[in-house]
């Protein structure tokens, strides 16, 4: 499964890099690193509300380092383990 952070120029200074970061840490702390890929995304259109994360088929907006574990949790980690 991919999951896809917005660096797009809107996104990029929102802190795309430090979401990836985070994104990175998190999905080795789950032991998903064999099914999860982490890939860059241009513009996903949604510039006002980033970070913009997309998982599967959904998109989690608004998303920062500092509400990253949050935002995991509740929007993200669910669309993995449904896989
Ligand atoms: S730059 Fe991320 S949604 Fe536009």
């Amino acid at each position: 499964m991919d999951i896809y952070i917005c660096i797009g120029s809107s996104c990029h200074l929102k802190g795309s890099r430090s979401v990836i970061e985070k994104m990175e840490e998190r999905i080795r702390r789950e032991h998903l690193e064999d099914r999860v890929n982490i890939r860059g995304s241009f513009c996903m259109g949604n510039c006002t509300d980033g970070v913009c994360v997309r998982v599967g088929e959904k998109t989690v907006t608004g998303v920062n380092a500092e509400n990253f574990d949050e935002k995991f949790e509740t929007e993200i980690l669910g669309e993995l383990r449904d896989e």
